[in-house]
């Protein structure tokens, strides 16, 4: 008989073979950032998640340093919406306000946590797409400016590595090309390289008011019945110059996860959406599941994925209670 159990008989033996762990430095806290001041509201269907205004962002800034994760990436809720979305990149924009207030954090306390800016339209257009329309349809080709200037915006505001979440084509290269010519060939970006047309942005629409006003994202986002198409998207970003490529969802793509970190000679992430997020604090409020063990577990098993960095709303309660960090 194989005994597999010789190896799980106690605690000692289990952690001296276990594979994989979760390492806080690998997590990133999304992070939502509103117009106004004084305000932390929280979003309905984000039980824990909250907008903050600029000046209330010391205290996300301070939790993040004190536990000890990688950083935090940061979507803009602006007042102010048009057909272009040129909030995106106007330099006194929600984000790059936001960006600035934490850059001079970081250099007042020393702290070295990263900021990461994610650069789409979907917040900043009146229609709610994640580009500019021509005819009804997001019009690829003249959506490539804005979001490289959007991304140019972020850096020099203060963003450490930017993220294009739009799924337009030739969005990472339209980006390197401006991050560039503008001297900051040192900035990373992430591509969010197979991203997948998903019900499980829905929260995410509530907090950041990104719903598309009409249709959906089909026509830009991945259709989800395929795989092998994500390992070319993750291959076009690289050739366009990804630093980092990423797969979201998560947890229903745990294969798609897989196969990229396979194939990718770069860093891989995985963004733990805001619907998977609320699917666990809603079952944990009904009392139905055990939200610490369900957490630990979903958490893992990213990493046993192959993911190298984990983008996750669950990332500071999860060093809490871990390593009972603040
Ligand atoms: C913007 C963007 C979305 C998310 C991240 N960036 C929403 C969307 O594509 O509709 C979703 C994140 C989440 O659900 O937590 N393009």
């Amino acid at each position: 008989m194989q005994r597999l159990r010789r190896l799980r008989r106690n605690m000692a033996f289990r952690e001296l073979v276990a594979e994989t762990s979760v390492k806080p430095r690998g997590l990133i806290l999304p992070v939502f950032v509103c117009e106004g001041q004084g305000l932390k509201q929280p979003v309905p269907s984000m039980p824990g998640v909250f907008r903050y205004s600029v000046d209330r962002l010391e205290e996300i800034a301070d939790a993040v340093r004190r536990s000890g994760i990688g950083g935090m990436m940061l979507f803009g809720v602006p007042d102010h919406k048009d057909e272009t979305g040129s909030g995106a990149c106007s330099d006194d924009g929600v984000v790059q306000r936001a960006l600035r207030f934490l850059r001079a954090y970081l250099k007042r306390t020393g702290a070295e946590f990263l900021l990461i800016a994610d650069v789409c339209l979907c917040e900043y257009t009146s229609h709610g797409h994640c580009g500019v329309l021509c005819d009804g349809d997001v019009d690829n080709d003249r959506s490539l400016p804005l979001h490289a200037a959007a991304a140019l915006s972020c850096v020099k505001a203060g963003a450490d590595m930017v993220a294009p979440s739009s799924m337009m084509d030739g969005v990472v290269a339209a980006i390197r090309a401006v991050l560039d010519e503008n001297g900051f060939e040192n900035t990373p970006i992430m591509g969010y390289s197979a991203k997948f047309a998903s019900a499980f942005y829905g929260p995410f629409r509530d907090a950041a008011d990104s719903a598309p006003q009409s249709g959906d994202r089909k026509g830009y986002q991945m259709d989800y019945r395929n795989g092998r198409e994500a390992l070319r998207e993750a291959d076009t970003d690289m050739e366009e110059g990804a630093d980092i490529v990423m797969v979201k969802p998560g947890l229903a793509y745990l294969d798609v996860l897989s196969r990229v970190a396979q194939i990718s000679d770069r860093p891989v992430a995985v963004y733990n959406v805001s619907g998977e997020y609320s699917m666990v604090k809603a079952a944990a409020q009904a009392g139905w599941i055990d939200e610490k063990a369900i957490v630990a577990e979903e958490l893992t098993a990213f990493f046993r994925a192959g993911a190298d960095i984990v983008i996750t709303y669950h990332a500071l309660d999860y060093v809490k209670w871990t390593e009972g960090k603040e």
